[in-house]
């Protein structure tokens, strides 16, 4: 198979196209703005073809599109506390971008993977989402996605487009850019940094490992219904707080580096998808939280030649305006 892999430059995009390039013997071109979160560093092991473009840019995607069998969209601004400081990018990319790569698979007729997030459903005290559940998304982040999904459902609905959407939960893993939950929390307890917790920190989310994300997103690629939703969750849930304690243990930190910190405005309390959909397909969560978290703290440890450029970049000055103070 072809595939054009929009944002495949990313965390979860480059683990998966490592995924069907070595694992699938698939042909891949990466379509990839290269926003800060982007980086050919994450594919520098694995074969593919790169278009340097925006999935918003219509002359991009035609050069990428060229030969594919299927577009599978990873392409996101990814990151809840930017789209509430900006939210302009992910109106942009989430609405005009998804718009303009619909477009361009309808023309060819070829199939088309949405990868979208649990954020969508909104916040749910007990129990877990189904893909029936109504849509309550809560940040500019959730409610950009969701209008992506709805657009992507509609090119089924009104022109029988072969489209399917694929909802995660919270991913962890090799190559996530410092500024989602996991790796902030080890690069700063391995540099001394306090480690700035929201609110109380008893939000939970539901972690599933990157490399079983990539593997459900193939699933649903391969042998996803048409026009359906699948969940794509993780085995394990957990408190924020119970994470950074467990980080704080894996790498030796002083616990009293955690500090409380002013909540997330709109902070959606908890994230639980069932995924028993994606499970009839024959995917199944291979990576438990605990044995997963160890894995990437070793991998951050023994990887400095990834972070260093980042923490000693750009990244600084994110982190000073998100967190009013500086990194040490
Ligand atoms: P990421 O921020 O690491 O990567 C996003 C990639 O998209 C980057 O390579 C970036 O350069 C590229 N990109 C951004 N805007 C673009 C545009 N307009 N045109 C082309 N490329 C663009 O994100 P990630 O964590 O790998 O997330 C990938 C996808 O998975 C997103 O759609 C996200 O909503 C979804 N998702 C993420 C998680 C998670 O926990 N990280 C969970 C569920 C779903
Ligand atoms: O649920 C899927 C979503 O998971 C994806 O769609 C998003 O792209 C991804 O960013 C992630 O969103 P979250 O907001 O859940 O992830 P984040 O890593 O930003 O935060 C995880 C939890 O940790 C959340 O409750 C906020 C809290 N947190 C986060 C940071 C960065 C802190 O307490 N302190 C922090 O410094």
């Amino acid at each position: 198979m072809r595939l054009l892999v929009c944002g495949g430059a990313g965390f979860i995009g480059s683990n998966f196209v490592r995924q069907r390039v070595s694992g699938h013997g698939d042909e891949v071109v990466v379509l990839d703005k290269l926003t800060y979160a982007g980086r050919r560093e994450n594919l520098r092991d694995v074969e593919h073809e790169f278009v340097h473009g925006a999935i918003e840019d219509a002359g991009a995607v035609a050069r990428a599109i060229e030969g594919a069998d299927a577009v599978v969209n990873f392409a996101a601004e990814t990151h809840v506390d930017r789209s509430i400081a900006e939210p302009d990018a992910f109106v942009m990319t989430h609405a005009m971008g998804t718009f303009v790569l619909l477009e361009a698979a309808r023309e060819r007729g070829l199939r088309y993977v949405q990868v979208s997030t649990d954020e969508v459903y909104g916040s749910i005290e007990e129990g877990s989402f189904t893909e029936d559940s109504p849509l309550r998304p809560s940040s500019p982040y959730s409610a950009t996605k969701t209008g992506g999904d709805l657009l992507v459902q509609s090119y089924t609905h009104t022109y029988g487009m072969e489209t399917v959407i694929c909802r995660g939960s919270n991913n962890y893993g090799p190559n996530q850019y410092p500024e989602k939950l996991i790796p902030l929390m080890i690069l700063n307890a391995l540099h001394g940094d306090r480690l700035p917790v929201y609110g109380d920190g008893q939000q939970v989310r539901n972690w599933i490992h990157v490399s079983d994300f990539a593997a459900g997103i193939g699933h649903v690629l391969a042998h996803g219904k048409a026009g359906e939703v699948y969940n794509v969750g993780g085995p394990d849930e957990a408190p924020n707080l119970e994470v950074v304690e467990r980080i704080i243990e894996l790498t030796g930190a002083d616990p009293g580096l955690i500090e409380y910190v002013e909540d997330r405005p709109g902070h959606d309390r908890r994230y639980s998808l069932a995924s028993e959909k994606v499970r009839a397909l024959g995917w199944e969560a291979q990576v438990r939280f605990a044995e997963g978290l160890e894995q990437t703290v070793a991998w951050y440890r023994e990887n400095a030649w990834w972070w260093e450029p980042i923490r000693s970049g750009a990244y600084r000055e994110y982190y000073e305006r998100q967190y009013g103070r500086a990194l040490g």
